[in-house]
């Protein structure tokens, strides 16, 4: 039996709490505070064809020092994850990769929407979290910006009892936007091109298909207050749309280029300090659902490049727990609040069952973020420099208990 003693609890109450274990093991949890273990319902690990920047023997690591025991991985891998056999193939190397680490990482696999290959859907639809869609091309060649697609993906999804999980851009918009600002080097410009009314209007689009088809859709990357205004409104006629954003959207805005260049380029791009306050906001008001980190690595020479060249996507899943954390301790949300978007919430849109895994964070030590400490294979942090606590010390999850310091 392993047992926990005098530890914080989210409800702020200090309580002794056990689990199963092979043997009697005490930890004092004076300085640390439980909560269940993280779901991130977004991340990119890049397997198969991308392993130069990341894998999952590095991004096991990284979750597990991030507090994170369940991951929802995406498809824009390379080949992209859009057949049956691409499926099964990527599930038995991940099991080889995390064999080979040793650490346990439950994870769940979102499905590529292609217009070409919607046939596989139907004998895929045990085996996966959801049909993942990109509206507005990101990395990769997934890609459907058409409606007539949209709307069969959404008859399929329908018929067949899958949630749908949209990267909503608006395609058009980016690209008109990219021809007039071909020129342009300041990465400022990267969220010029990618304009707030991209997002908007691809959510509204998102929303008239929820309605009409019924289908649970599950708006990833928020960033806006467009988005969420249209958002706020269809929950209220009870549409079944559910949103995420991401911590860099909370922690980090457009004010920041000039410091981050590269570092900040991601798709949708950074937002305005007004539109982060909204973000904060609706997050209290329980309109954001879930935070998931949109863990996006690329090695750190592809991000200093041009901003033409450079791609998309930054880490995220280690610092998304400090982030919030410090951000509790500067009373910006409440730990109820915390676990609801990190645990209860993406539990309930996903149907996950009900597990025992628990996190025992640090609440008392702050540490300065650097790019070395990072464990993803990229090893960088968009948040570099920033002073945070609540780093876990130790996860418990399938009756193991890492010690988050030795990982
Ligand atoms: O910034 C992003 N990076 N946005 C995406 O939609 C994809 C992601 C990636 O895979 O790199
Ligand atoms: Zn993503």
């Amino acid at each position: 039996m392993l047992t926990i003693t005098n530890i914080l609890m989210p409800d702020e109450t200090r309580q002794t709490i056990t689990r199963d274990y092979p043997e009697d093991l005490t930890i004092d949890g004076a300085d640390l505070l439980a909560l269940p273990g993280l779901i991130d319902p977004h991340v990119h690990f890049r397997v198969p064809g991308l392993e130069d920047k990341e894998d999952w023997q590095h991004a096991s690591v990284a979750a597990l020092k991030g507090g994170v025991t369940t991951v929802f991985d995406m498809p824009n891998t390379k080949p992209a994850t859009t057949t049956q056999e691409r499926l099964q193939n990527k599930f038995a190397i991940i099991d080889g990769q995390l064999a080979e680490v040793d650490l346990p990482l439950r994870y769940k696999l979102f499905f590529g929407a292609d217009k070409n290959q919607f046939h596989e859907i139907v004998k895929v639809k045990a085996d996966i979290a959801g049909i993942k869609v990109f509206m507005g091309a990101s990395t990769g060649d997934l890609l459907m910006d058409d409606e007539s697609s949209l709307h069969a993906v959404y008859a399929l999804a329908k018929a067949h009892g899958l949630l749908i999980a949209l990267h909503a851009e608006d395609e058009l918009i980016i690209r008109n936007n990219a021809a007039k600002y071909a020129d342009q080097t300041d990465f400022k410009y990267h969220s010029i091109i990618r304009e707030p009314q991209a997002a908007v209007k691809a959510v509204q689009l998102v929303i008239e298909l929820a309605e009409l088809y019924q289908v649970p859709s599950y708006i990833l990357h928020v960033s806006t207050q467009g988005e969420l205004d249209l958002v706020k409104a269809a929950k209220a006629r009870g549409v079944m749309v559910y949103i995420e954003t991401c911590p860099h959207y909370l922690f980090l805005d457009d004010s920041q280029y000039a410091n981050l260049n590269g570092r900040g380029k991601m798709n949708p791009p950074l937002r305005s300090k007004i539109d982060q306050d909204v973000l904060w906001h609706a997050l209290n008001e329980g309109v954001i659902d879930t935070i998931g980190s949109d863990h996006a690595p690329h090695q750190l020479n592809e991000k200093e490049q041009p901003l033409c060249k450079c791609p998309s996507g930054v880490p995220g899943i280690e610092t998304t727990l400090p982030l919030l954390i410090t951000a509790w301790r500067e009373n910006k949300l409440s730990l109820a609040k915390l676990v609801a978007l990190t645990h209860d919430n993406p539990q309930q849109i996903f149907n996950l069952p009900v597990n025992d895994d628990l996190v025992l964070v640090d609440i008392v030590n702050y540490r300065e973020l650097s790019d070395a400490q990072m464990a993803s294979k990229c090893h960088w942090t968009p948040f570099v420099g920033m002073n945070l606590t609540g780093f876990p010390r130790y996860v418990y999850t399938q009756q193991r208990l890492i010690d988050c310091r030795k990982l």
